[in-house]
């Protein structure tokens, strides 16, 4: 019989490519959908046609039951967060409540719908659990590049609250048994990334100058450094990662860093543009405290589960400016959400 999996932030970028590469595995996929009306929803269906849609939100515990019990899935992988991290200084408490308290809603629901008690630890054929940790936990780094037993020094609120779900996560492992992990994942991108991104702001950015539909862009830190890799790619480790014999967390990215001045010169290098006409830095896009540089260390990953990036950061980024260019000819609306290549 088909392996079920139930992802909550299947409106995401990530979402989109784990539903994507988990059909192509021969899995039932559900995707958790929030709100009355979302208009997210409706380029889920057209893009993911065989995506079985059930209603639940991070912020309520019943409904996250009730799509356990109702899909009744063999792995769950928790996407659904607050993502973006300026946001997560404006928000800070639906941050935390989101990104952090949604972890232990959803392992709650997993515990509660298995009979898992603490006298009573889960048993062969459990509920696999995925949680997205990410970089942004390392922070201001203690050691480069970052790996599994790199200490964590959040720098937002939306890094606290990811750290906040990591640990449970182990905790979860270690107090119930349970065969739940952690993805470490470094910044991954695609054409599908949100516009509000700095990978995607630049891409945008880019193709609006070429076609003349913009004459500058404004960023904030430059020299920020970021491990860029395909989110195509990612996705990938997830389940690789829920395949594994034993359950362990892993640190997934290339190994590469460049910084968004480097970002920058290849987008517009391949959009034909000097970028030094264009690009205006704006001290008022800076965060109140910042992460200077990632860089990570995948090699677990790449021993234990054979897992390797295959799209080199040049490639990435011209992927995403010609898809964005393209996309502008056509007519097309990135705030739409229609608008997934
Ligand atoms: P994304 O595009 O911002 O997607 C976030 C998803 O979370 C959306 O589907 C959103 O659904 C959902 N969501 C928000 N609030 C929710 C709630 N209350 N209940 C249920 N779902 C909710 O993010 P992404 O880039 O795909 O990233 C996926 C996950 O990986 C996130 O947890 C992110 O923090 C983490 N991560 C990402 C990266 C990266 O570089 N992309 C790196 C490390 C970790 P709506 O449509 O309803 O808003
Ligand atoms: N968004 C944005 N917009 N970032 C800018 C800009 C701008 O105009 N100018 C410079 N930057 C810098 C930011 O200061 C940051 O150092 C870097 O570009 C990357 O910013 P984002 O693309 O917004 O990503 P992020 O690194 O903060 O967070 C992403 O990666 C994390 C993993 O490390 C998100 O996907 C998180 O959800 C994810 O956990």
């Amino acid at each position: 019989m088909a392996r079920r999996a139930l992802i909550t932030g299947i409106t995401g970028q990530d979402g989109s490519y784990l539903a994507e590469h988990l059909l192509d595995q021969g899995y039932d996929v559900w995707g958790l959908v929030r709100g009355q009306a979302n208009p997210r929803v409706s380029r889920v269906r057209k893009l993911l046609q065989d995506v079985q849609l059930v209603r639940g939100d991070l912020l309520d515990q019943g409904s996250l039951i009730s799509a356990v019990e109702r899909v009744q899935p063999d792995e769950v992988y928790n996407l659904g967060a607050i993502s973006f991290v300026p946001m997560s200084w404006e928000q800070a408490e639906l941050t935390a409540e989101v990104t952090g308290m949604g972890v232990l809603r959803m392992l709650e629901a997993i515990r509660v719908c298995s009979g898992i008690t603490s006298s009573r630890a889960a048993g062969s054929g459990q509920i696999r659990f995925y949680q997205a940790s990410s970089s942004e936990m390392f922070g201001q780094v203690r050691e480069t590049p970052q790996n599994e037993r790199t200490p964590f020094h959040p720098r937002s609120p939306y890094g606290v609250a990811k750290a906040y779900g990591h640990f449970l996560t182990q905790n979860y492992r270690e107090s119930y048994g349970m065969f739940a992990v952690s993805g470490i994942l470094f910044n991954h991108e695609s054409p599908r990334r949100g516009a509000e991104f700095v990978t995607r702001k630049v891409s945008l950015g880019a193709a609006r100058i070429k076609l003349g539909l913009a004459s500058e862009l404004r960023l904030g830190n430059l020299s920020a450094r970021r491990d860029w890799g395909y989110a195509g790619d990612y996705v990938q480790a997830m389940r690789l990662m829920l395949q594994a014999d034993a359950p362990e967390d892993y640190v997934i990215g290339t190994g590469r860093t460049q910084s968004v001045r480097e970002l920058v010169v290849a987008a517009f290098e391949a959009a034909g543009l000097d970028w030094e006409r264009y690009v205006v830095a704006d001290q008022a896009l800076h965060r109140p405290a910042e992460v200077d540089l990632l860089c990570a260390d995948p090699k677990k990953a790449r021993v234990q589960l054979g897992w390797e990036p295959s799209v080199p950061f040049e490639d990435l980024v011209a992927m995403m400016v010609e898809s964005d260019i393209k996309l502008l000819s056509d007519g097309g609306d990135p705030d739409q959400d229609s608008s997934w290549p």
